[in-house]
């Protein structure tokens, strides 16, 4: 079906499936396209891919060309992720895209490296060179474990830019391949079967084969869940927790040869701040991860002197100012790194929120001033909340249980006593000494950047 989807009448429909779901004539268009004599499945597949390309233009700024099955793009990494990590092989000569789906990595690999491609999914494959020959300009060089040649695109109506190297498609089971001649590994394993996403930590091939990778050839990279177990780590090994925005997607381990820290966290789509930001508006933070959450009390003493006796962020109540980090800064243990740089120290030993006397631009943390707080009670929250004259409520919540949508709601003020276009107020559920307590925040303002 990809193939007469990629013949004249195929890329017609594709085209016409396209227009349809823009205009929600779905239906309609259907029923001529069928009634003109059109096969019934090429018209299917027309509209699958069409709506397929939609959801894929969040990951893949050439989606509209693009081909995918629907297992495919929701495992592909989107491709500012993969460029981000593509970089990392900066140096290398010829790759392995091990399980490369339908290429969303690949496509970031090939633009400078030749790279042997292998899937057991021949389907995917043969999207995955469509995929990388478009956006990289590759060729595809035929291939081997009985693919078939697929051919170059050309370029596919001129959008691959001609720069990408070669890549080699190869069917079969990653665990047969000959590694020889090749410089560096990525893996992405499959982490689910079928529809069932797979239990935390599990993927096929294991991650234990994948790490032992290492033992053939030095510079291997693994994209991993975000969840991970940290203990699954080996030593050596670097992790980097990748946040797209506010939302973490995925982790990589780095064998020791491309390690360059034990701890990274990367923030895609990044605004202002600090942070070595690459193209892209690519924020990446690396250091070693936070000491394991100590007892103090609040400390008076937490100066610098304390700080650097201990590793430690200084522990003190809320200040005038939180930071609330990415869960990619969260995930990756760097807190502590965090408040360093934005100067600021920990409201609670085992809370992530950080206090502040004055904000800083951060692509690593949301910063927001704090208007009041006090012990958490919800309808004393309630209260404060009125009286400060919203427009909409947001609730954070860390280290407390309880349901932030039900929680929201008792504490959204009536719709009479909202104020249109009022501002809105953030109430961060958290604990301070060992208490449940609540800041009510607000965004910080062009007058507080000033000050
Ligand atoms: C997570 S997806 C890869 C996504 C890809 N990196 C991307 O961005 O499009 C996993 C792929 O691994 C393939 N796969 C799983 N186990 C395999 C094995 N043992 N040998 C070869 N391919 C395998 C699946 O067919 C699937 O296409």
């Amino acid at each position: 079906m990809l193939e007469a989807l990629r013949t004249p009448l195929g890329t017609e429909l594709l085209a016409a499936a396209a227009a349809a779901l823009a205009d929600g004539a779905e239906l309609a268009v259907g029923t001529r396209l069928r009634a003109a004599g059109h096969p019934v499945d090429l018209v299917a597949a027309a509209f699958t891919q069409a709506e397929l390309r939609a959801r894929a233009r969040l990951k893949f700024p050439a989606a509209d060309r693009m081909f995918f099955t629907r297992a495919g793009l929701e495992q592909a990494s989107s491709q500012r992720s993969a460029e981000h990590r593509a970089a990392r092989f900066a140096g290398l000569g010829r790759l392995a895209d091990l399980c490369t789906g339908i290429g969303g990595d690949l496509l970031a690999l090939a633009a400078h490296h030749p790279v042997l491609a292998v899937d057991r999914d021949p389907l995917h494959l043969r999207m995955a060179v469509h995929n990388a020959d478009l956006v990289s300009g590759t060729g595809g060089t035929g291939g081997t474990g009985g693919t078939g040649g697929t051919g170059g695109t050309g370029g596919a109506g001129g959008a691959g830019v001609g720069r990408g190297v070669a890549v080699e498609p190869c069917v079969a089971d990653v665990r047969d391949v000959d590694l020889r001649g090749v410089d560096g590994v990525f893996v992405d394993p499959a982490r689910r079967g079928g529809d069932l996403r797979m239990a935390t930590g599990a993927s096929e091939p294991p991650l234990g084969w994948c790490l032992g990778l290492a033992e053939r050839v030095p510079a291997v990279a693994i994209k991993a869940a975000p969840g991970l177990p940290l203990d699954l780590v080996p030593p050596g090994w670097e992790i980097e927790f990748v946040a797209d925005r506010r939302g973490l997607k995925e982790s990589v381990l780095f064998s020791p040869a491309l390690a360059t820290a034990a701890r990274r966290a990367t923030v895609l789509g990044a605004a202002g701040g600090h942070g070595d930001q690459g193209a892209g508006q690519v924020a990446t933070l690396t250091g070693d991860p936070d000491p394991e959450p100590d007892n103090r009390a609040d400390d008076a003493a937490g100066g610098p002197a304390d700080e650097d006796r201990t590793g430690r962020l200084p522990l003190r109540p809320p200040g005038p100012f939180v930071f609330d980090p990415s869960p990619a800064v969260t995930r990756a243990g760097l807190v502590g790194t965090l408040g360093r740089l934005v100067g600021g120290w920990q409201i609670d030993p085992r809370i992530a929120f950080l206090g502040a006397d004055r904000p800083v631009a951060t692509p690593f943390a949301r910063v927001l001033r704090v208007q009041a707080e006090m012990p958490f009670d919800v309808r004393r929250v309630a209260a404060a909340v009125r009286a400060a004259g919203v427009g909409a409520v947001d609730v954070r919540r860390r280290g407390l249980a309880g349901d932030v949508d039900a929680i929201r709601r008792r504490l959204l003020p009536s719709r009479r006593d909202l104020v249109p276009h009022g501002p809105t107020m953030t109430v961060i559920m958290t604990r301070v000494r060992d208490e449940p307590w609540a800041l009510l925040c607000t965004e910080v303002t062009p007058a507080d950047w000033e000050a």
